[in-house]
């Protein structure tokens, strides 16, 4: 039977000029450069300029993933964009994207699941390409957290960045083999029970209307090596594979402890994950298409390669992906 596949046509990324390293940060609140690579391996981070939003972020990444791609605005047929930090309440900001995009017609929304947003948004594009209501995609991860930090909490402000990642989906019809290049699977979860353990603290319906970001770090950790792994087992039973077949896995850059142990539990090798977090922080939804677009870049992801996506966050949300590229 014919069935269509998401091909990943295009990967491209954008990063805000201005870099801040853990030295800076220690001269405003309690830490150190030390103790922060030990806990989380970050290094330094990007911050959006005072005039940039998520839109300028989402455009700059969505304008590289076309190009690579070969299309314009003009071509699209939808544009997803995952985002915990919208430019406004309302409209979405991929409504935004569209319109500098070119895009005249089509559908353009916003999806919220915090740091998986990324894995979310691609599902549902995914989704739409398989039921034939799209022909082509733009599935983009953007943030600004630098505008939701509590630049006070030291426990919080030095693991977040900004920037943002977008990927150009086309469907192909392929012949229904796992050997197909594009997307083979995604598989997406949520646990409101834990809603309060990482949020931010306001929004347009609360009492406090501008939050900032909360966390209780240990125990997000621990539910995120726990989610992961099994999502991760997941993907590998629903395409019939075992961790040895997986070319490259590009994690949510939350913290290396994370990367590193879930690794381990998965016996996946170390040098096969994609590493950023020591350059990008934690960029939310843009984490992940920021790493892909990274190793895509420089080369180690090849055409026809197996690629694992995977991300965890706030709700609480986890997800994965599988690729051929
Ligand atoms: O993207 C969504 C997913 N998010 C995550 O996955 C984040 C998950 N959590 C983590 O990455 C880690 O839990 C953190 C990096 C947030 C914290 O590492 P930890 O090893 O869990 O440290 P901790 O929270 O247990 O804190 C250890 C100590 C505490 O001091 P006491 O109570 O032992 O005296 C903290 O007050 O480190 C202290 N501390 C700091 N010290 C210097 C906390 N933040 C800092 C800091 N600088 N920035």
């Amino acid at each position: 039977m014919k069935m269509i596949r998401s091909l990943i046509a295009g990967v491209g990324a954008y990063l805000p000029e201005r870099v801040v390293t853990n030295r800076e940060l220690a001269q405003r609140v309690d830490t150190s450069d030390e103790w922060i690579v030990e806990r989380s391996g970050i290094r330094q981070r990007h911050i959006a300029a005072d005039d940039q939003l998520t839109s300028d972020l989402a455009i700059a990444a969505a304008r590289r993933a076309l190009e690579a791609a070969g299309m314009s605005g003009g071509d699209l047929d939808l544009i997803v964009l995952a985002t915990a930090t919208p430019d406004n309440t309302f409209p979405s900001t991929a409504t935004r994207v569209q319109a500098a995009l070119g895009m005249a017609g089509g559908a353009a929304f916003d999806v919220q699941a915090v740091c998986s947003g990324f894995i979310y948004a691609l599902s549902v594009a995914d989704n739409f390409i398989k039921a034939g209501q799209a022909r082509s995609a733009l599935v983009i991860g953007a943030e600004t957290f630098s505008r939701i930090l509590d630049w006070k909490d030291r426990t919080t402000c030095v693991l977040f960045g900004d920037g943002a990642g977008a990927v150009v989906l086309r469907a192909e019809a392929g012949h229904g083999e796992v050997s197909d290049r594009g997307i083979l699977s995604t598989h997406i979860h949520s646990d409101g029970r834990y809603y309060d353990l990482l949020k931010v603290d306001g929004g347009a319906s609360s009492s406090k209307q501008v939050g900032h970001l909360r966390m209780e770090g240990r125990e997000v950790f621990r539910h995120a090596v726990a989610n992961l792994t099994e999502v991760v087992g997941e993907v590998l039973e629903a395409n019939g594979l075992a961790p040895q077949d997986i070319d490259w896995v590009v994690p949510h850059q939350a913290n290396k402890r994370i990367l590193d142990s879930t690794a381990r539990k998965l016996h996946l090798s170390p040098e096969r994950l994609v590493v950023t977090v020591d350059q990008h922080a934690n960029t939310s939804a843009a984490s992940v298409p920021l790493a892909l677009a990274e190793a895509v870049g420089d080369g180690r992801i090849k055409p026809g390669q197996l690629v694992l996506l995977e991300a965890m966050g706030g709700g609480f949300t986890w997800g994965a992906a599988l690729v051929r590229m």
